[in-house]
């Protein structure tokens, strides 16, 4: 993974459950990879920028539906209002990408930091609230089933 100053993924980000720890690096390196094309500053950072919106509007999308297939699964109580949230920040993202893509001026350097920002919260946070939901009263869940129920279903696949 690629060092940045403006986010890197650190240890203390685990939740403790390998599947999602890798979605989340990956999340951050989206970040990262999106904060790298907005400091470019040129034409083709433009287009760089609007590659790198695109990937992680799409990543974020398979991961929020792998987390909340999961904590479907374990029956997390606060499941609704976990789903509240990635909705929210959804909403928010699309709505800015929007505004980028009809030129009505987002500013990209402050679209990147709210991204970081709400990322590593929400994980710290809230992602943390479901693993320990899992680790303490789901313990008859095994380790390989946790790998299973973080994977999404592929298309066509029952639920
Ligand atoms: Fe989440």
């Amino acid at each position: 993974m690629k060092e940045t100053a403006f986010i890197t993924w650190k240890n203390i980000y685990s939740v403790g459950i390998p599947k999602i720890d890798e979605q989340h690096q990956e999340l951050v390196q989206l970040t990262a990879d999106l904060y790298a094309a907005c400091m470019q500053g040129t034409e083709s950072g433009r287009l760089y920028f609007k590659r790198a919106v695109h990937d992680i509007v799409q990543y974020v999308s398979f991961h929020f539906s792998a987390e909340e297939r999961l904590m479907e699964r374990i029956e997390f109580p606060e499941l609704a209002e976990h789903k509240k949230q990635h909705e929210h920040f959804v909403k928010k993202v699309l709505e800015d990408v929007k505004k980028f893509e009809t030129g009505k001026g987002i500013v990209p350097n402050t679209f990147v930091r709210f991204l970081r920002d709400w990322i590593l919260t929400h994980i710290a946070k809230e992602d943390q609230k479901y693993a320990d939901y899992l680790k303490y009263a789901k313990k008859e869940e095994s380790v390989a089933d946790m790998f299973v129920l973080a994977e999404p279903a592929k298309e066509g696949e029952p639920c």
